[in-house]
C-alpha cells in the first residue's frame, strides 16, 4: 500500500532521514523502531506532507510527495502525531469535527462523529468538556478518533502509548490491533518494542535515520540486537 524509497529528510544541516526505503502492505501493522532521534516522527511526517522530503513516498501506486498534508488526508492516509497534540481549549466535539473537516460535512460529517463516538464511549460522556481536562488515556483516544474522522486507509500512529499508564497502554494496544481487523493499515512507531512486536506483521528499526535491521514481528523479537537494545533481556 505504501512504498518508500529513497527517503531524505533534512532539517537545515542536520539529516533526520538518509536514503530510507520500506513497505507498508496493505492490511498491515508495520512498526517502526529506533532509540530516540533516530528519525522516526520525521519519517511519519514526511509520509504526511509535514516534514521536508525527497525521495519516493508512494501510496497504491501514487506519489504523495510534494502534495499538501490536507491533499494527502484527502488521498486516505492520517496522521496520530507524537504527544498527541489535541487542541487543548477546544472540546471534544471540536476536536473530532477538526479531523474530519478536510472532507467530511453536514450529514456525513455527523454520521463520523457519531461512529467514533460509538467506538470511543468515554468521549461521549466527555463531549462538550475542554480536550485539555482529559487524561492522558482520554487525550490519547480523543487523538486517534479525530485522525480517524478523515476515514483513512492509512493511520500513521507516533507513539500511541507514551506515557500512558499499563492498564491504559493495553487499551491503546487493543485498539490498535482492532483497528487492523476493520481493514484500516497501520503504521506504527512505538517505544514500547516488546508489545509493539507482538501485535506487527513487519517491522522496521531505524538507527540514525538509516534502516539497520527488518523482519516479521516474531523475527525481530528474537534478534539479539532488539533483545540487547529494546527489550529487558
Ligand atoms: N523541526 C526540526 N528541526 C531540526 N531538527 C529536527 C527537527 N525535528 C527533528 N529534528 C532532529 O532530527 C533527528 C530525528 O528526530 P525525530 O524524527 O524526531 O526522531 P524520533 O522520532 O525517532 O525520536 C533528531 O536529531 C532531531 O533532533
Ligand atoms: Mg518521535
Amino acid at each position: 500500500m505504501l512504498e518508500i524509497e529513497g527517503l531524505s529528510v533534512r532539517y537545515g544541516a542536520v539529516e533526520a532521514v538518509g536514503n530510507l526505503g520500506f513497505t507498508v502492505p496493505k492490511g498491515s501493522i508495520t512498526v517502526l523502531l529506533g532509540a530516540n532521534g533516530a528519525g522516526k516522527s520525521s519519517t511519519l511526517n514526511a509520509i504526511s506532507g509535514l516534514a521536508p522530503s525527497r525521495g519516493r513516498i508512494a501510496l497504491n501506486g501514487a506519489e504523495l510527495g510534494g502534495l499538501p498534508p490536507e491533499e494527502i488526508v484527502r488521498r486516505g492516509v492520517a496522521l496520530c502525531p507524537e504527544g498527541r497534540r489535541v487542541f487543548p481549549s477546544l472540546s471534544v466535539a471540536d476536536n473530532l469535527h477538526l479531523g474530519g473537516a478536510v472532507h467530511a460535512k453536514g450529514e456525513e460529517l455527523a454520521r463520523r462523529t457519531e461512529a467514533e463516538l460509538d467506538r470511543f464511549p468515554i468521549l461521549r460522556e466527555r463531549y462538550h468538556q475542554k480536550a485539555g481536562l482529559l487524561s492522558g488515556g482520554e487525550q490519547q483516544m480523543l487523538a486517534v478518533a479525530r485522525a480517524l474522522m478523515s476515514a483513512p486507509r492509512l493511520l500513521l500512529l507516533d507513539e500511541p502509548s507514551l506515557g500512558l499508564a499499563p492498564k491504559v497502554v493495553e487499551q491503546v494496544f487493543g485498539l490498535i490491533s482492532g483497528l487492523r481487523t476493520q481493514g484500516i493499515t497501520i503504521l506504527l512507531v512505538e517505544q514500547n518494542a516488546e508489545r509493539a512486536l507482538e501485535i506487527a506483521d513487519h517491522g522496521y528499526v531505524l538507527q540514525s535515520g538509516a534502516l539497520v535491521l527488518s523482519g516479521s514481528g516474531r523475527e525481530l523479537a528474537e534478534s539479539p540486537l532488539i533483545r540487547d537494545a529494546y527489550l529487558a533481556g
